[in-house]
């Protein structure tokens, strides 16, 4: 029975051809351009999570999704924020930023809120820059690095800012008002 090796990449399928052939069985190629996990969004993940999480717990739950995409490293290291800042830190970050003038970066903040009867997202973005030095104790991950666009100040220098004009904040205020929404129209049902 022939079977099929599914990749853009001839390179791979010459590799593995030759193997097939010797072992006398018999491949094919279908070229196509592949899912990867590389091109999948925070909206994406935190689908995945929320529909998991309720799948488990069976309660109405929300989930966050979250990560800093720098423009001048082409949105590294978006979805991986938190493995990158493992492995290479803030330090690591600034090495790569060494010698880049667009500082432009921005950090996103999807909920997905799962119940029973409906899945909602919320995205929440905060546009700012990358700076040249570490500033700032607050916060976690990569508040001492990042200053929100109109501000002088690092978020982990000035945390109290971040409380109001944050990704989080932004998603989970659309969270809360859609949520108090719902209850008002539960109200006026119940009251007709
Ligand atoms: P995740 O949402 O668990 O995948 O993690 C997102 C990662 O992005 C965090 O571990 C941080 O490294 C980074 N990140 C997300 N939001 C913030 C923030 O508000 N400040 C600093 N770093 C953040």
């Amino acid at each position: 029975m022939k079977i099929y090796f599914a990749t853009s990449n001839p390179w791979k399928y010459r590799e593995i051809k030759e193997k097939f052939n010797n072992a006398g069985l018999d491949l094919g190629r279908i070229n196509t351009q592949l899912l990867e996990l590389q091109d999948v969004t925070n909206e994406e993940v935190a689908l995945i999570s929320a529909r998991d999480a309720f799948k488990k717990f069976k309660k109405p739950l929300f989930v966050e999704d979250s990560g800093i995409y720098i423009k001048a490293l082409k949105g590294f290291p978006g979805l991986y924020s938190s493995f990158i800042f493992k492995a290479i830190g803030l330090k690591g970050i600034l090495k790569l930023m060494e010698n880049k003038k667009n500082r432009q970066a921005e950090f996103i903040s999807v909920i997905v809120y799962k119940d029973s009867k409906q899945e909602k997202v919320f995205k929440g973005i905060c546009r700012g820059s990358i700076t040249n030095k570490i500033r700032g104790r607050g916060g976690f991950g990569f508040d001492p690095i990042f200053v929100p666009k109109g501000y002088n100040t690092t978020f982990a220098e000035n945390y109290a800012i971040k409380e109001k004009i944050s990704h989080r904040v932004k998603s989970v205020n659309k969270l809360i008002k859609w949520l108090k929404n719902g209850k008002q129209k539960q109200k006026s049902k119940r009251s007709k």
